[in-house]
């Protein structure tokens, strides 16, 4: 799956659900919007039939996100049937950890490869400022049942906010401690990220070095995303960056996204793609399915424009709508 611009696609992020047992600030408002109704999403046997459609055109790699993907039920159950899907290498979940310890078990046994926790802080207080709910205690036990899992690769996604207290040497020292890998992700203007302070990778690394010491730039590659990543000496896992502002990777996308109600989204920016559930429902063939696809990915934009448009993104989604 080649676009205009040449990039091969072979990654596909799908949200399986715009709901979420959490409500960072950044993501989304308390109360007062609409969530998709349950016949409207996507159900996992379309799920299942697009993701195979798109690996006989190259597919390689799946992100489950949301919303919070483990508030959709038998969540193991679509991981094991996209596993089996030929051409298929990597079925990965990025979760809020909230309901994880008790779906641990089923996960790895379905055969997830990677598990991505956003947390932000490790202090009580601050996470509930953050996330509005007081739900600490449970990501805890949720990364420490993936912890009994070195089989699984395991990640942290912390956004810096610049909030007073939030420690960002204590969640780094995570990766000195454990078996994983923190990754610090420049908060993005989307949606209700537009109202927040944004801390850049120059500033955290600075912070790291003076109590860690020198950075290594790590050359290999790690996941499937737009990560890069650093070493610290003595640490068992990695630093990594998501700089979408300061270090722009559009030139090296390997995307796409599918939202929860079946549109097809080829930039995280923009509304750009092509809605898949409506002739999928309607009895589309699946030559004219793969068509749809090849032309929707053909049309991918070149890349945002958080910086130069007010407007940072065009349909007004927020993060839990689009998946990340
Ligand atoms: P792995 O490295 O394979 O674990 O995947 P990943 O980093 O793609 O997964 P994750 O779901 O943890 O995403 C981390 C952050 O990267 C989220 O904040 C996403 O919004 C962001 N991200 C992922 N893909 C893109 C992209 O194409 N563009 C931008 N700007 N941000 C992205
Ligand atoms: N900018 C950057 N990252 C964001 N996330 C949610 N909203 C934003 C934003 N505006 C992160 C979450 C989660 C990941 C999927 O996306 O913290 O870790
Ligand atoms: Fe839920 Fe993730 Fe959005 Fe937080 S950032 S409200 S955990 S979807």
């Amino acid at each position: 799956m080649l676009d205009a611009h040449g990039r091969e696609i072979d990654y596909i992020r799908i949200s399986l659900i715009d709901r979420c047992n959490l409500r960072c600030v950044y993501c989304m408002p308390e109360e007062g919007f609409t969530l998709t109704a349950r016949e409207e999403l996507l159900t996992y046997g379309e799920i299942e039939k697009i993701c195979r459609m798109m690996a006989d055109m190259g597919l390689k790699k799946i992100k489950l996100t949301g919303g919070e993907p483990l508030v959709r039920r038998n969540l193991s159950e679509l991981v094991r049937r996209l596993k089996k899907i030929p051409g298929i290498e990597k079925v990965t979940l990025t979760t809020n950890a909230v309901l994880l310890a008790q779906h641990m078990e089923e996960l790895s046994e379905a055969g997830i490869d990677s598990i991505n926790i956003s947390l932000d802080t490790l202090d009580r207080k601050l996470y509930q400022e953050i996330t509005r709910r007081d739900r600490i205690l449970d990501v805890k036990k949720g990364l420490q049942a993936a912890l009994r899992h070195p089989e699984i690769s395991l990640k942290i996604n912390c956004v810096p906010m610049g909030l007073p207290g939030q420690d960002l040497v204590e969640i780094a020292q995570l990766a000195q401690n454990n078996k994983l890998h923190v990754r610090f992700i420049e908060m993005m203007p989307i949606g209700y990220g537009k109202n927040f302070r944004f801390t850049g990778e120059a500033e955290i690394i600075e912070k790291l070095e003076q109590k860690f010491g020198k950075a290594e730039i790590f050359t290999g590659r790690l996941g499937n995303g737009p990560c890069h990543y650093y070493d610290f000496e003595g640490f068992q896992g990695k630093i990594g960056f998501i700089s979408a502002i300061s270090h722009k990777f559009c030139d090296k996308c390997n995307r796409v996204r599918l939202t929860s109600q079946g549109f097809l989204k080829t930039c995280l920016q923009y509304n750009i793609g092509n809605d898949l559930k409506k002739p999928l429902r309607a009895g589309a063939s699946e030559e004219e399915l793969k068509n749809l696809i090849a032309d929707t990915i053909a049309a991918k934009p070149i890349g945002h424009r958080f910086l130069e448009s007010d407007i940072a993104d065009e349909n007004n989604l927020n993060m839990s709508q689009i998946g990340g």
